[in-house]
């Protein structure tokens, strides 16, 4: 039987984190992964900006088959989640939405850190997340410009940023760290050393079991394939996706 892909994308690479989850869980599928990084970065452009080229983004994954499709972006879950569900009723939406409440189940002081882009915390996702989840407890939001940009070009700055920004967020006495950009993931051993004895929370795998439960189709025993594309250079991507998940393939390289 032939099942639709799962579509997914994000600015770059931060969307890997969220694919190298649900490929645990999902061995048996098909992925379609769009890396924007001809458009990127998201968390540096107005919602306006991200919300529309999200959907040009979803056009072309719907192109391609799929029904089932993962912002495996927080910045662009927070400007488009709501519009494209709206927009594409036909398709089931996975979106990324920051973890708080397991955060507020978490801390024990009631401080929570959350690392994320501008553009995450502009949202109206955000601020209704904190309100239906903690709001009685005190939710530290650290914005982190050239975060993102720094791990998607596997810059030595990274550390230093880190660095910076989890020792904001530790030093006015969160205990425990969000991870709100999928970016931020593919770093979390970093954070959670810098973090020190605060507790870093990833919701890369809880996503993941959020795509298992919509994509509720029966699948087979062999392996799912996986097609990516970027909107830049693909031999870029491909070196990028050797060093991040030691996977070996042709990207194939889209204009949107
Ligand atoms: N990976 C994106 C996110 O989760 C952000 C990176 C960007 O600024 O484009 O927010």
């Amino acid at each position: 039987m032939t099942e639709a892909p799962i579509g997914m994308f994000d600015s770059g690479v931060g969307g890997l984190s969220i694919y190298r989850e649900t490929r645990q869980v999902l061995p048996g599928h098909d992925v379609i992964y769009v890396a924007d990084q001809g458009y990127g970065m998201y968390g540096e452009r107005s919602l306006a900006e991200v919300s529309k080229r999200s959907e040009t983004v979803t056009r072309f994954l719907i192109d391609h088959g799929a029904t089932t499709i993962v912002v495996a972006c927080n910045s662009a879950s927070a400007a488009a989640l709501h519009h494209l569900r709206t927009q594409f009723p036909e398709v089931t939406f996975v979106g990324m939405e920051p973890a708080i409440k397991l955060a507020a189940g978490l801390s024990r002081n009631g401080k929570i850190g959350v690392l994320a882009t501008d553009a995450t915390f502009q949202g109206e996702l955000f601020a209704s997340v904190v309100d239906r989840h903690a709001a009685d407890h005190e939710v530290i939001t650290k914005p982190c410009p050239g975060l993102a940009a720094a791990i998607e070009a596997g810059d030595p700055a990274t550390d230093n940023l880190i660095e910076r920004y989890v020792g904001d967020v530790v030093g006015r006495g969160a205990d425990v760290v969000v991870l709100a950009c999928t970016h931020y993931s593919l770093v979390k051993d970093r954070i959670a050393a810098a973090a020190g004895t605060a507790t870093v929370v990833d919701p890369a795998p809880a996503v993941a079991r959020q795509v298992m439960r919509v994509v509720d189709s029966p699948h087979g025993s062999s392996q799912g394939s996986a097609a990516f594309h970027t909107t830049a250079d693909p031999y870029r991507f491909s070196g990028q996706l050797r060093q991040l998940l030691g996977v070996v393939a042709t990207p194939g390289s889209v204009e949107l």
